[in-house]
C-alpha cells in the first residue's frame, strides 16, 4: 500500500492555466481543433529507495514540444493502512433509518436514485416525504412509490433476467399518474 507524501513542486495550477489558453487561442485564430493529433509522450521512471520504503515517480512528459516534469513521492505504510477501502461499501438498508425496498442500493447511490424519482414523476420530494424526517411512511405517496419499487423490480426479475429495462420512468414519463390509454 502506497501513500503520496508530498510532491518535489506545487502540481499544475499554472500548467493547465496555460495549456487551457493556448486551447482559446487555437479556437479563436480558426485553426481546426488539433486535439488528439497532437504529439504526446510521457516518459515515467520509478525508483525505489534502498530501505524500500519510498517510491519515486518522475514522470517527463513532452507537448506539443513543451517539457513537463512532475515528481510524486510515496511512502510504503502497512498493508492494514488501506483496509476501509477495501470494505464493501455500506448499503443504503444500513446508511438509512428506514429503507426496506432499496435496501441493497450502495448508499452512494441512493440519493441519485430519489432524484430519479423526482424527475420520472415530475415531482418534488415532498410529494412522497413530510418536511424534516426522510424516514417517515406518513405519506401514502411514498408507501404507494415503494410497492411501485417492489414491482419494477418483479418485472424487470420475472421478464428481463434481472436486467433493470423496465424503471419508473418507463410508465410515469414525468407523471404523477401514468396515461394507459392513447388521447
Ligand atoms: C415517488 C416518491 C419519492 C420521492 C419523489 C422521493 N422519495 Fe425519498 N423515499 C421514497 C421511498 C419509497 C423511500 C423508502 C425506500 C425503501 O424503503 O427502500 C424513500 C427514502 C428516502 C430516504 C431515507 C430516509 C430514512 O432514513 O429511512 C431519504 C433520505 C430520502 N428518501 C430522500 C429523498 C429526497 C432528498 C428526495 C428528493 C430529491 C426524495 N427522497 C424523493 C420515495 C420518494
Ligand atoms: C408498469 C408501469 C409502472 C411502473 C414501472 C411504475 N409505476 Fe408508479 N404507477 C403506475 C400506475 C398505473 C399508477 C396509477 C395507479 C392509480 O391510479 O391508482 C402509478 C402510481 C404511482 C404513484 C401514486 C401517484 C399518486 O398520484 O398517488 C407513485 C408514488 C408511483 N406510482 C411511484 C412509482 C415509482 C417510484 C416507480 C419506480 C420505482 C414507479 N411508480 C414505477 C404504473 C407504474
Amino acid at each position: 500500500m502506497w501513500y503520496a507524501r508530498r510532491s518535489e513542486r506545487p502540481v499544475g495550477l499554472a500548467i493547465i492555466a496555460r495549456r487551457s489558453r493556448s486551447a482559446q487561442v487555437r479556437r479563436k485564430a480558426g485553426i481546426p481543433g488539433t486535439a488528439g493529433q497532437r504529439a504526446q509522450t510521457i516518459h515515467d521512471t520509478y525508483s525505489l529507495s534502498a530501505d524500500g520504503n519510498t517510491l519515486t515517480i518522475h514522470s517527463a512528459s513532452n507537448r506539443d514540444g513543451k517539457e513537463n516534469t512532475q515528481t510524486i513521492v510515496l511512502s510504503r505504510q502497512p498493508n492494514d493502512a488501506g483496509e476501509a477501502l477495501r470494505q464493501p461499501e455500506i448499503t443504503a438498508g444500513k446508511r438509512f433509518k428506514n429503507v426496506m425496498a432499496l435496501g441493497d442500493l450502495p448508499a452512494s447511490r441512493f440519493l441519485d436514485t430519489m432524484v430519479g424519482f423526482n424527475m420520472s414523476l415530475g415531482v418534488e420530494c415532498e410529494f412522497c416525504h413530510v418536511q424534516k424526517d426522510f424516514s417517515s411512511d406518513e405519506k401514502k405517496e411514498k408507501v404507494t412509490a415503494r410497492q411501485m419499487i417492489d414491482m419494477t423490480h418483479g418485472i424487470n426479475e420475472q421478464n428481463f433476467n434481472g436486467r433493470t429495462e423496465i424503471r419508473c420512468y418507463t410508465c410515469h414519463r414525468g407523471a404523477e399518474k401514468p396515461r394507459s390509454v392513447p388521447e
